[in-house]
């Protein structure tokens, strides 16, 4: 009978509230207790979908409130309100998400238009109940593969996504503590991503910051990253990514700032990436291309980078510039990397910048200008690896030089010094090392290298 009273209650609050606003509706007026311990998941979806019958508006989630929820569906013309000092919690159990794996997130959006997230609270995905044993080196995770529909050690829920959507914002929000890759946009058109800080677990793998992935038009601005993997990472797994815009942003992650791929199966094209920070990251500007599809037209400038090594379990072996193309298997392919600019980029790192085309797979008309490379050593990770996973030649030993090339067609070198420190030479050999015979049309303007 209480049940019953309650239940009537929160539907007539429901009705009242869609009778006088529409457009602006609180979780807590569907029932939400935001105590953190009982699920919301009914009040908040309750919400959700009364605000999108009613045309759309603003679900707002109040301050004070940790809202635990298993997935909900975010619907077109709906903006989540998560007002600063409120949480919403995603849920650490399996059933908490759908079956298929492909639709595990906790807040998901599946072909709406217009949808969005902001109000300056968090959504957090409780990454630490995923750790089932912590380590420094890198953290042993939960994976939900029993079943099959997931196989492998990746099978974890991802924070936030946006599938087959149009017109997209996510704004003034924190994303906290994904169990597995955080904010991840598919086969997605004009969305917006800025003012979103982004925090994982400096040491758990695969919580990537922004993964976009078959998508075009997209703008990421003033956001802030500081995360275990791959920080900005375009993907291409059924469709290209043309056109992405990604500037004024801070960067740290225990992998690569920005990395092309490695799923790499369509062409990424036109893509602009301007004023960021890196700090002590595992590696800076990279491109691990796999799969046959070709890059072109992409503009790295104005941007601090610092990249140092942590261990090599993790990819990346503080490469400041890293680009490669090279098929990832016998039975993948590899793709052409062209028309590629870096302007006005200085970095401190302790390994060099590394170039490397393959014989079915050439970069073609690179260009470095007014770029300043520092190198030296300050941890004690052993140096002397050249890193070619994911596949391909996998690690190779060497000596570590400034600028490592091989298969290119056309690179030109303008106002470009490196520096080297005095102290921990030991490994290093080359300022410039390449293959001739796999590198051609080459220009050197304005170039030096010095001791710092
Ligand atoms: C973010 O949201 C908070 C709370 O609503 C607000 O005070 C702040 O001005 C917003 N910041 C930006 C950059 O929109
Ligand atoms: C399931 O995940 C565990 C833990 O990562 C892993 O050891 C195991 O090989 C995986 N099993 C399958 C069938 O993918
Ligand atoms: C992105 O643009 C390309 C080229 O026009 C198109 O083939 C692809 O379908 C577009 N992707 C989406 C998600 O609209
Ligand atoms: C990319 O942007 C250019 C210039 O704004 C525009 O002409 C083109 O249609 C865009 N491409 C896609 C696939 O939307
Ligand atoms: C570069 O980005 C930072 C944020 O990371 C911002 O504070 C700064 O104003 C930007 N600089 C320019 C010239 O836009
Ligand atoms: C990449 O370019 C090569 C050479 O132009 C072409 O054969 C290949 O089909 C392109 N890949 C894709 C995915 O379009
Ligand atoms: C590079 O820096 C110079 C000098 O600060 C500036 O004039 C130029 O516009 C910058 N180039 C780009 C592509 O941002
Ligand atoms: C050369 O690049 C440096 C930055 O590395 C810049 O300060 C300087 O202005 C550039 N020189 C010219 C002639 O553009
Ligand atoms: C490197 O090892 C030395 C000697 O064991 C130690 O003092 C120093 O703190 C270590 N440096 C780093 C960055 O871990």
């Amino acid at each position: 009978m209480a049940s019953l009273i309650i239940l009537l209650l929160v539907i007539s609050t429901a009705f009242a509230a869609i009778k006088s606003d529409g457009s602006h509706l609180s979780v807590t007026d569907f029932g939400a207790t935001g105590d953190g311990r009982h699920y919301d998941t009914t009040a908040i979806q309750q919400a959700i979908d009364a605000c999108a019958a009613g045309g759309g508006g603003r679900v707002r989630f109040p301050s004070g409130g940790k809202y635990l929820t298993a997935t909900i569906f975010l619907r077109s013309d709906v903006v989540l309100e998560i007002e600063s000092g409120a949480q919403i919690l995603g849920g650490t159990r399996q059933e908490d998400y759908p079956k298929e794996s492909a639709r595990w997130y906790v807040v998901l959006a599946e072909k709406v238009k217009g949808a969005g997230i902001t109000g300056g609270g968090e959504i957090n995905g409780q990454g630490w109940a995923f750790v089932v044993r912590p380590n420094p080196k890198k953290n042993i995770m939960v994976s939900w593969n029993a079943t099959g529909d997931c196989l492998g050690d990746e099978c974890r829920p991802r924070l936030v996504g946006f599938i087959d959507s149009t017109d997209v914002r996510v704004w003034n929000v924190t994303l906290n503590q994904p169990a597995y890759w955080c904010l991840h946009l598919v086969r997605s058109s004009n969305s917006v991503v800025e003012d979103v800080k982004i925090y994982g677990d400096f040491n758990t793998p695969n919580n990537d910051g922004i993964d976009i992935e078959d998508s075009n038009n997209t703008l990421i601005t003033r956001c802030h990253i500081d995360t275990g993997d791959d920080a900005i990472c375009p993907k291409s797994s059924t469709g290209p990514v043309y056109n992405l815009t990604a500037t004024d942003c801070w960067i740290r992650t225990k992998s690569s700032a920005i990395k092309f791929g490695s799923a790499s199966f369509f062409d990424f094209r036109r893509h602009f990436y301007n004023n960021i920070t890196i700090f002590e990251s595992h590696r800076g500007l990279g491109m691990q291309i796999r799969d046959g599809g070709n890059v072109s037209d992409i503009t790295f400038s104005n941007m601090k980078i610092s990249t140092r090594y942590y261990d090599p379990s993790w990819w990346g072996r503080a490469e400041p510039i890293y680009i490669t193309s090279c098929a990832r298997d016998s039975s993948s392919k590899a793709g052409f990397i062209s028309n590629i600019k870096f302007v006005n980029i200085s970095s401190v790192s302790e390994n060099g910048v590394f170039l490397a085309g393959s014989k079915d797979g050439f970069l073609r008309n690179l260009k470095f200008k007014n770029i300043n490379l520092a190198y030296k050593r300050w941890t004690n990770y052993t140096a002397g690896l050249y890193d070619y996973r994911p596949g391909c030649q996998g690690l190779v030993k060497h000596n570590t030089a400034g600028m490592m090339m091989e298969h290119i067609s056309g690179l030109e070198i303008q106002n470009v010094s490196m520096r080297w420190s005095r102290n921990g030479f030991k490994g290093w050999n080359d300022p410039l090392q390449f293959k001739a015979s796999t590198v051609d049309k080459i220009s050197f303007h304005d170039w030096s290298s010095d001791v710092l």
